[in-house]
């Protein structure tokens, strides 16, 4: 389980504070999928990046299954985001130099696992490719699928459909739901109104405030 306490964070620019996320409270369940909507700016990604123990609140505290990730090292921190967090972000972040299949593996999956995953994502044809030598779409998609590979109890996904056509964003789900059947916490933050995700729990953030629906 994760809970979130009063988290509050308030970024400092040039004398000026912004405050990006104001006071949220979140219990999350293993198996849960929670939608995360609100307009540009309202404190989507500061919110997941809090999740994922890779920002610090400014108060507040965050346990997961009873750990708070800050009581411990950046060691202790980068040891659990590798063990637990599925991370999807914009910027797929692969590694240029790898294949999309070695992309995969380097999650620490077998090469049949890593293939069975790209085929999950419509990329059996494109394995052998470097993140270079596919387009825009595949290399989210590859993104997708490593984060997955991990099968870890936590994933974060930050407009993981952004760029894909229908099709393509309908495989990034139905991966997302597998995950949630095995027992993951999926929390997604789109602007994506083609996504019915109407079974999941809404969350709308406004101007750093969270409100349910
Ligand atoms: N590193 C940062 N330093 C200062 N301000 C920031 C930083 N990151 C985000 N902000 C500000 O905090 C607020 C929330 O930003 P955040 O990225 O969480 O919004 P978002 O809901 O994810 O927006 P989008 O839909 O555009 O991705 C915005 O006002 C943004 O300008
Ligand atoms: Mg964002």
């Amino acid at each position: 389980m994760i809970t979130l306490q009063g988290i509050s964070k308030t970024y400092r620019v040039r004398g000026s504070r912004i405050s990006a996320v104001h006071h949220v409270d979140l219990e999350l369940q293993p198996g849960d999928g929670v939608l995360v909507r609100g307009a540009s700016g309202s404190g989507k990604s500061t919110l997941l990046h809090m999740l994922g123990a890779m920002l610090r609140p400014t108060s507040g505290t965050v346990t997961m299954d009873g750990v708070d990730p800050w009581a411990g090292s950046p060691r202790d921190r980068a040891a659990l985001r590798r063990s637990s967090i599925g991370f999807v972000f914009q910027a797929g972040h692969l590694l240029p130099w790898l294949s999309l299949q070695a992309n995969v593996e380097a999650a620490g999956v077998s090469s049949t696992r890593a293939t069975e995953l790209l085929t999950s994502v419509g990329l059996a044809h494109r394995v052998d490719h470097r993140p270079l030598d596919v387009s825009g779409g595949e290399q989210q998609r590859a993104a997708v699928a490593r984060a997955m590979a991990a099968s870890p109890s936590l994933v974060l996904a930050d407009e993981p459909t952004g760029t894909l056509d229908s099709t393509s964003a309908a495989a990034v789900i139905d991966l997302l739901e597998q995950a949630r059947a095995n027992g993951a916490t999926v929390v997604l933050a789109t602007h994506d109104s083609a996504i019915d995700l109407s079974h999941w729990r809404t969350l709308t953030m406004d101007d750093g405030r969270m409100v349910e629906g």
